[in-house]
């Protein structure tokens, strides 16, 4: 069955992009046919990796026309990983949508025709830092919505009074029919391991538990050069970094078990098409440790 995952948060440069890129770039080399959807005007998600066929149309296709032709899929250069690739440089998507009824739909309905459920097992969606017709396209386009969630002050009282406000709007907006949005896994990504990052967590995690509408992940990706570096080469991260250091797992573990977490049916596959026990090959819970750490209150000062 298809899943559709957008990544969302009010504030622009949280690790939207890197999340998505990664997770598309091992996805696709577990072998899940993976088509990623960039719906930022300014297209990093478009750039990331090489695209050795780049498809005549794209986003402004596909959303106008309101649905998804062979004509609108580029290809990467990683196996199994295509991208509609963001054609909109003077954002017109944003003010053509907002005059339509279906603004809404309009993404879900072009991304749910039979091309897109033969070819693909996930679609993965981009979006701009901000809040607007499209991003609201592509929060209801999707049955997961995932939010990078720097552990910092700043970006979490960005999430609770501006993500989370907005997104609950959006369901109770009066002139719209009642609609409800997708479950919200925030992801705390470029961690620090630093005692106010983890109290932060702590807080968070005692905030959003367990079968509420938001859930912290329990994987936790590290803030580390190595996925600038993978940015920067092109490359998923998971393939550049297989090694942890004293402090950080490796992305090669992080994106294994950050997969798992979202798609729970690929639980033991690795990237490269393999099988195995995630128990025998990344130990008891070594990145799991940290966000156990993070979730022990720390002592006072
Ligand atoms: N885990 C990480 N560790 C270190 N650096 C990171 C990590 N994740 C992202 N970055 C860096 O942070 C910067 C912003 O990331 P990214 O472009 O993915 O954010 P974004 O949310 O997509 O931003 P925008 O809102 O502009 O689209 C990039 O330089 C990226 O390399
Ligand atoms: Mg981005």
């Amino acid at each position: 069955m298809l899943r559709t995952f957008a990544a969302l948060n009010s504030k622009g440069g949280v690790g939207k992009t890197t999340l998505l890129a990664n997770l598309g770039g091992l996805l696709a080399d577990m072998g899940a046919r993976t088509l990623l959807v960039d719906a930022d005007p300014q297209p990093s998600l478009t750039k990331y990796y090489d695209i050795p066929y780049e498809a005549p149309q794209g986003l402004v296709e596909v959303i106008t026309s309101g649905t998804v032709t062979h004509q609108a899929i580029s290809h990467t250069a990683v196996a199994n990983l295509d991208l509609i690739r963001s054609n909109d440089g003077e954002a017109k998507l944003q003010h053509w949508l907002f005059d339509r009824a279906d603004r809404r739909v309009r993404l879900a309905r072009a991304l749910n025709n039979p091309y897109v459920h033969d070819h693909y097992d996930i679609v993965l969606i981009d979006t701009q830092g901000a809040i607007g017709p499209l991003q609201t396209a592509a929060a209801f386009a999707a049955d997961t919505l995932i939010s990078p969630l720097p552990p910092d002050t700043p970006s979490v009282r960005e999430f609770r009074s501006g993500t989370l406000r907005v997104l609950q709007r959006l369901e109770s907006d009066t002139d719209e029919p009642r609609a409800q949005l997708a479950p919200i896994r925030a992801v705390i990504c470029r961690f620090d391991y630093s005692r106010d990052a983890k109290s932060l967590l702590s807080e968070l995690r005692n905030e959003f538990s367990e079968g509420d509408r938001v859930t912290i992940l329990e994987t936790v990706i590290p803030n580390a050069i190595a996925y600038k570096d993978a940015f920067t080469a092109r490359v998923p991260v998971h393939t550049a970094n297989r090694i942890g250091g004293s402090r950080y797992p490796s992305a090669y573990e992080v994106m294994h078990r950050l997969v798992w977490e979202l798609q729970p049916d690929l639980y033991g596959y690795f990237a490269g098409r393999l099988k195995g026990d995630p128990q025998e090959v990344f130990g008891g819970a070594a990145q799991a440790r940290g966000a156990r750490d993070a979730a022990v209150p720390t002592p006072a000062a």
